[in-house]
Order: structure tokens, then sequence, then C-alpha cells
């Protein structure tokens, strides 16, 4: 049987196709435009991203047997508030988990209920991205889309609606919305009445694995594909990036280097840290896993690459790099102001340590370089729990970079796992839909079967201790233009 994954990214959609036995037979990928209406603000067209997934889905499949595909799930971006009114019709743009505009909102949240309560009713607190915070925002600033809510739904799960007819969600991705109790994989009545909606304006919820339904007849007449294929729940984007790289069971660690960059550790057993500092979210394994979200970290160097040297041969501009551990440059990679684990929305990308022999080769590896040590910062709050990570693997567009993954195996002093495919939330979706149809016994199964580790970056004594002492010294650049940030608003 066949297999589709959609990693609906924030860029593009990604879709893959894998036969039953995990080898990949085809991967699409379609562009939709990102909106910033305001500075801070980040939305999208939920349509855009059904228009494109269609459309992917029948580039993905035109030389397949398309009467063998027998399940579709799917790896979202993740926090994204869609809402649809009595006729299921999008109210409004998507607003985007990079999006900061619900600074007031999360004050409220954090501080007049307060962290306790909503650790205690989620295993998490608020940040600007995350989906309750928005509810809030739509509430105050735009009271008429409020009132038209009849369905709250995250980014794939738009997409699962719109080619089931069920309007479902799973337990990975709602974690990442606030209103949704972690530890018992259920809503939270309290969240509800905070937010000022009903449980029945928010979607079902599934493990990751389940089937939600199937294809609905004309969905599937378009597609050429069968009525019974299943729509199966799936991830958020992390969750099935780390099904894909096989980071399930316990204490594994995937680090995500996508527009967004994360550091995902599963664990079997439900966990919050103290501060909260780091996500506590369900993983689509049936267990739990803990993640560092940084909000710019591939997208760093595409902005730096694209925007500013106007150049699409990244690789050439990598190459010039040859003094690693050595450059007096450094940057802060707060381009859309920083999640985990500083949680300040005001925060701003800054280069700092410039000279008259500076060059744009020192440049390039201070952005590159920015991204390691603040994944290093979430890293370093893992540690102190007394988490312990040897080793990762790596997946998103910034790990087709040999130099990236380097810096990030001597950064983090990590042996860095390569993958035979690092293709993450795509391929983890795949394998999503592959154990709900029975082809596997389990996700953690599915994972052994499929992923295979073909090359391991070592950490080397020499780097990590040049790496050392820079990292020291970044970590004193944010503390010193914290308030430099809030004054140059
Ligand atoms: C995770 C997060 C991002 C998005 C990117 O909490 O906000 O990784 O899921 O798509």
């Amino acid at each position: 049987m066949l297999y589709i994954g959609v990693d609906l990214g924030t860029s593009a959609v990604k879709l893959l196709l894998m036969d039953g036995e995990g080898k990949i037979l085809n991967i699409v990928s379609k562009e939709y435009p990102l909106y910033f209406p305001n500075p801070g603000w980040s939305e999208q067209k939920p349509e855009d991203w059904y228009t494109q997934v269609m459309a992917g889905i029948k580039e993905l499949v035109k030389d397949a047997d398309k009467s063998q595909v027998a399940g579709i799930s799917f790896g979202g971006q993740m926090h994204g508030l869609v809402i649809l009114d009595e006729n299921d019709e999008v109210i409004r743009p998507a607003i985007l988990w990079n999006d900061g505009r619900t600074t007031e909102e999360c004050d409220y949240l954090n501080n007049v209920i307060g962290k306790e309560k909503l650790s205690e009713y989620t295993a998490n607190i608020s940040f600007t991205g995350f989906t309750a915070p928005k509810i809030l925002w739509v509430k105050n600033k735009e009271p008429e889309n409020f009132a038209r809510i009849k369905k709250i739904m995250l980014p794939k799960d738009y997409i699962a609606y719109k080619l089931s007819g069920v309007h479902c969600t799973d337990v990975s991705d709602a974690s990442g919305m606030l209103i949704f109790d972690v530890k018992n994989r259920c809503w939270s009545k309290e969240m509800c009445e905070i937010c000022g909606i009903t449980e029945d304006q928010l979607a079902k919820v599934y493990e990751s694995y389940e089937a939600v339904g199937t294809l609905l007849p004309a969905v599937a007449s378009e597609l050429g594909i069968p009525e019974s294929c299943k729509v199966v729940a799936g991830a958020g984007d992390n969750a099935a990036a780390a099904v894909g790289t096989g980071t399930v069971g316990d204490g594994n660690c995937n680090i995500s280097l996508g527009t967004s960059g994360t550091i995902f550790i599963s664990s079997e057993k439900f966990g919050v840290d103290k501060f909260n500092a780091l996500h506590a979210f369900a993983h689509a394994d049936g267990h739990y896993h803990l993640m560092g979200c940084m909000l710019s970290a591939a997208s760093c160097n595409k902005w730096w690459m694209d925007e500013i040297i106007g150049t699409k041969d990244y690789g050439a501009e990598q190459k010039a790099i040859e003094k690693l551990g050595e450059n007096h440059v450094y940057f802060l990679p707060y381009l859309m102001g920083e999640r985990s684990p500083i949680n300040d929305p005001l925060a701003r990308g800054t280069f700092i340590g410039l000279t008259m022999d500076s060059t744009r080769a020192d440049m390039t590896q201070a952005v590159l370089e920015g991204v390691a040590f603040a994944l290093r910062d979430s890293f370093e709050v893992a540690k102190a729990l007394g988490i312990n990570i040897e080793r990762t693997k790596i997946c998103g567009g910034g790990a087709k970079s040999p130099l990236w993954k380097k810096m990030i195996a001597n950064i983090l002093n990590v042996k860095v796992d390569v993958i035979e495919s690092e293709e993450g939330p795509a391929l983890g979706g795949a394998m999503l839909a592959a154990v709900a149809c029975g082809e596997f016994a389990s996700v953690e199964d599915a994972a052994a079967k499929i992923v295979k580790i073909v090359d391991t970056v070592e950490p080397e004594a020499d780097l990590v201790a040049k790496y050392e002492a820079r990292y020291q010294q970044f970590k004193e650049i944010y503390p010193a233009c914290k308030e430099l940030f809030r004054k140059i608003q």
C-alpha cells in the first residue's frame, strides 16, 4: 500500500509518498504566501494551504498506482489559529505560530490568571505564539469575528477537515493551544472558561496515529484516490519530525532547523520543568516530550542570504568560512522576537563585534553560529533538569548544510546522527498514516523499521573548547541589549 505525508509548513507544503516498507517514492513542494500585515504579525490564508495541498497531492501521485493509496496524514505548523463560522467558512486569515501581537493577552494569562494555574491546567505557560492568547486577542480586538466562531482549529486540522469532513485534532498539536490538559490528554474546562469558549467549539481529539475518517467522495474523485483512503490525525510538525527521525520512546533528541528551530526530547513519562522554560507536550508516539522552540532558525540564514547578501548559492557562501570557533562577530537570531527560553517578543536580531576587517564570511558564520548558540540556550535548560543528551538527530532545511551540523555538534558538544532521509515531518506524517492502516504495530515499530542512521558528526575537543568560550560571551549579549530592545520599538 501507499501512504501520503503532508508537511504543512510556513513557507510551503511538502508532500511525500511512501510505500509500505518506508521507501520514499516521490516528494513535491508547493509554496504559498506569508503575510506580515503589521510589524510582528504573521498570517496565512487557510484557503491557500488547501489549494496547494490538493495541487500537491495530484502531482505527487501522478505516476503512482492511485488505487493503492491507503492513508494520508500530517505534520503541521503548530499553534496557528484558524476560526470557522457556522458554514465552516474561514472567518479571518490564520494567525501563525510566529506572530507576536498577543503581548497584552499573554501578560493577562501569565500574570493575572497566573503561571501556576496555567501550568496546573495545561502543563505550560503562555507564549505569544500559542493559540489561547490569540483567541483572547480576537475576543478583545475583533469581537464581531469572535461572535461568529463555530469551530477553532489548527492549520493541519483544517486540511484534515477539508479532506474528511471531520473536525479533529491530535494530542501533540492540541498541546500547543494552552487549552489542552497535556497530562490527561483532554481539553481543559478551566482554560475554555478563561478564553470564553465552549468545548464544542473545539475539535475532537485523537492520538496522532488514529484515523479520523476517510476521504470525502468529492475529494476522492478529484484526486483519483479511493474513498476508503484513511485520513489520519497526524501531529504538530515537531512531533511528526520526531517520528520521521525515529525520536520516540525515552530520552531521545531531535533538532529541527526549519523556519523555526527546535530541540525535542522524547519521554515516556509526563514531566514539566519548574519554570516552564521548555514546552511540555504530548508526543505522537502515545507518550510525552519536552521542547525548546526558537522562532527564527534556518529563516535567519535565508534572510541573510536572500534579502541582505542577495544570493541563492548558500553553499558557496559557507565554503568561504574557514575559521570555526574564531569569529569575533556575534549575531542574535531574534528576527521575530524569541520564544525559548527567553520568552521575549520584543527581542530583535543584532550583529555585534564588527571591525573594519570583518568579512562577509564572518557575518555569514555569525548567523549560523548565532542560531546554534541560541539552540544551546534551550539545551542548557534541559541539562539543568538533569536530562543527559549525548546524541541527537537533525532535520529541516538547515540540516542539509554539513557546516551547520558541525557547528551544532561542537557548540552543543553532542554527537549528531545523520539519517538517511531528513524529510522530518512529511516522512513522520506518512509513517503515522501507515501505523493507522496497520502496516506497523506502533509508531516505535515504524521508526525502528524505517529510520536509518548513515553517518555521525562527532564533536572535536579543541573546537568544543573554543566554542565553549564563545558561548559564554554570546550568553552576555541578550541581557545587555534587553532594555534597549524595549526602547527602540
Ligand atoms: C513549535 C513552533 C514551531 C512551529 C513551526 O512550538 O511554534 O516549531 O510548529 O512550524
